[in-house]
C-alpha cells in the first residue's frame, strides 16, 4: 500500500469514501464538483489498485491550511493509513512554507499522536466557518479545533519524500 497525491480519475473514489463517514455526520459531505476542483489537494492510499484511503490539504491563508476529508475504508482502518496520509499533508504544508495545519475533529486522540494540540476555535479565522452551513450539525458544532505548529525549512524542500510506503 502506498500514499500518493490524488488523479483526477479518483474523484469518485474520494467522494464514495467521504460521503460514507458524511452520513454519519463525522466528515462534511462533498459535492463531485468541489473534488473535481479541489483534485489537487487530495492525497490518497491505494491498496492492490483500489483507494482505500483520502485526506485533503487545503490552504487557507499565508500561514495557515486545513486537513479535510480524512477518511479510512471501513475494513483498512486501523492499520496506519491515517496516520500516513496526515504526515503527508503536514509534509506538504511544510513544503509550500506554511506555519500552520488545523483540523475540525472528533478525532482528538488520533491528531495528538500526530502532534496536534487543541485550541480555542475563535484563533481560526471567520473564513474558515463559511462553508458550515453545509454541515448537518450547523449551527451546533461540536468538533474539536486543533492544529499543529510546524518548523518550516525552505532549504530542505528538495528533500522531502511526499512518497510513505508501508
Ligand atoms: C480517523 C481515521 C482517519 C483514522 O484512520 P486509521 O487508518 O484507522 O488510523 P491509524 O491506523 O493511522 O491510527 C489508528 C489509531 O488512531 C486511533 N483512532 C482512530 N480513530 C480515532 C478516533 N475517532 N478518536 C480517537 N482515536 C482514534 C486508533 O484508536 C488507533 O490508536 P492506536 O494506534 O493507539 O491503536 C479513520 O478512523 C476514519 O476514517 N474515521 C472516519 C472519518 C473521520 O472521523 N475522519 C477524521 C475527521 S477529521
Amino acid at each position: 500500500m502506498f500514499v500518493r497525491k490524488a488523479f483526477v480519475k479518483d474523484a469518485p473514489d474520494i467522494y464514495n469514501l467521504v460521503n460514507l463517514y458524511a452520513r454519519d455526520g463525522l466528515l462534511l459531505p462533498r459535492s463531485m464538483s468541489s473534488i473535481y476542483e479541489d483534485i489537487r489537494d487530495f492525497w490518497v492510499c491505494e491498496e492492490e489498485g483500489k483507494l482505500v484511503g483520502c485526506a485533503a490539504l487545503h490552504v487557507v491563508w499565508e500561514d495557515l491550511a486545513e486537513i479535510k476529508s480524512l477518511a479510512v475504508a471501513p475494513h483498512m482502518k486501523g492499520k496506519g493509513i491515517g496516520g500516513l496520509l496526515v504526515r503527508a499533508c503536514v509534509e506538504e504544508a511544510k513544503q509550500l512554507g506554511i506555519r500552520r495545519v488545523f483540523v475540525l475533529t472528533y478525532a482528538v486522540g488520533f491528531f495528538e499522536k500526530h502532534g496536534f494540540k487543541t485550541i480555542p476555535k475563535d484563533k481560526l479565522p471567520h473564513k474558515v466557518w463559511g462553508e458550515c452551513i453545509n454541515c448537518i450539525k450547523f449551527p451546533s458544532c461540536d468538533e474539536t479545533a486543533m492544529w499543529i505548529e510546524l518548523d518550516t525549512c525552505v532549504e530542505e524542500l528538495g528533500v522531502v519524500d511526499l512518497r510513505h510506503e508501508v
